[in-house]
């Protein structure tokens, strides 16, 4: 906490475990809704997953008022719109959104064209500009465990027309019920498991290290370093153990509250241009800068650093590290984890093998420094310090 004032939300009541789908009818009925709009796309659809929640409901009494499969990879406004107008006219009374980051962010953006019951939602862009409005009760179902959007008040939406990914930001953005069920995450491929991993981390270190850090960002950060530790590699190598399924699912949700309400930094101010610009996939982004983001940072950074070696690599690795040591350790960590990830799965540890050409940094660290999360990075950063991380992790 570096202000002396911060604000902590976390509205959405968390659902996790051993049948934790069956639950949502229940849930549903009391806040006296029955009708759900189903968002989900068609990969779950094909999966068999979407079945798994569409049987949970059935068995609960819930009969979805229509089900949407038809959601494209990056959410856009031109679907949240075309989806609004079908809640509206099949007369639905609740969303219950199945998927990844781009069907709950899809879903964030039909509930609040509904709520703010507006049919354009560009005037919405940005921090706080929503209003409480009409309440549109909404569960979200995460089928990775990475993005943590199922506990977030953020939703990245792409403008069609600009092909700008426009962020909003708001409390009332964040879902009244997240499900954590193992059943959701438990066919992922371990190479999306590894990139979904290392983002929820990106989240943590992040939303540790970040400006608006606080007690409460801090200890959310911290719980959900330490089942990173002990889980990822697990869920990423034997994907069938539930056990780290479940914490992975855990690990996300919570990073994801504490990065809700500290905020990120460089290492997603830089991932997200290099999305937007070469279209690498988030989870690769975050995991090829992570390290390279975090020595940008270590010279502010450095007590942060030390603290998280304690969740990163256990108390005995902690205990015997002389204290001066903490922060380049755990940095040290972070490469030795990518390096693991890349031997087990080919997850990317460098630019050039995500596709990423020298002639796009200009690009790159033009969007990046533009981005809302430099603002709230712990350390300044221009076009020229952007250029020197991207060259070092090309
Ligand atoms: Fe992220």
């Amino acid at each position: 906490m570096r202000h002396g004032y911060y604000e902590f939300q976390h509205r959405t009541k968390i659902m996790a475990g051993d049948l934790a789908l069956e639950k949502i009818p229940a849930e549903l009925k009391s806040m006296e809704v029955r009708h759900p709009m189903i968002l989900s796309d068609r990969g779950l659809e094909q999966t068999g997953t979407l079945k798994i929640v569409l049987h949970a409901l059935e068995e609960g009494g819930i009969r979805p008022q229509c089900i949407d499969t038809d959601i494209p990879r990056d959410s856009s406004l031109s679907s949240v719109k075309r989806l609004a107008g079908e809640y509206r006219e099949k007369k639905c009374d609740c969303i219950v959104a199945v998927g990844g980051g781009s069907v709950l962010d899809t879903a964030k953006g039909v509930r609040m064209v509904l709520s703010q019951n507006t049919k354009d939602l560009t005037h919405l862009a940005g921090c706080e500009s929503l209003k409480k409005g009409k309440e549109i009760p909404f569960a979200a179902i995460p089928t990775t465990a990475g993005t943590g959007s199922e506990s977030t008040l953020v939703a990245v939406i792409k403008n069609d027309k600009s092909k700008i990914k426009m962020e909003y930001i708001s409390y009332y953005l964040q879902p009244d019920i997240a499900v954590l069920d193992v059943r959701m995450t438990q066919t992922l491929p371990k190479r999306l498991t590894a990139s979904t991993g290392m983002d929820a981390l990106c989240h943590a270190i992040e939303a540790y290290t970040c400006i608006q850090k606080n007690p409460l960002s801090d200890a959310y950060a911290f719980a959900a370093i330490e089942m990173i530790r002990d889980h990822l590699f697990t869920a990423v190598q034997w994907g069938g153990k539930k056990e780290s399924r479940l914490a992975m699912a855990n690990a996300s949700m919570m990073a994801g509250a504490a990065f809700s309400n500290s905020m990120v930094g460089i290492i997603h101010a830089i991932g997200h241009a290099l999305g937007g610009v070469c279209h690498v996939p988030h989870g690769d982004a975050m995991n090829i800068l992570l390290p390279h983001g975090m020595k940008y940072n270590y010279k502010v950074c450095r007590e942060d650093y030390a603290k998280l070696l304690l969740p990163l690599a256990g108390p005995e690795v902690y205990a015997k590290t002389p204290e001066k040591e903490r922060a380049k350790e755990t940095i040290r960590i972070v490469i030795n984890m990518r390096k693991k990830l890349h031997r087990i799965c080919g997850l990317p540890t460098h630019l050039r093998e995500a596709g990423v050409k020298p002639e796009d940094f200009e690009k790159v660290a033009e969007t990046a420094i533009n981005d809302g999360a430099m603002i709230v990075n712990p350390r300044a950063a221009g076009i020229e310090d952007v250029l020197k991380i991207l060259a070092k992790a090309y």
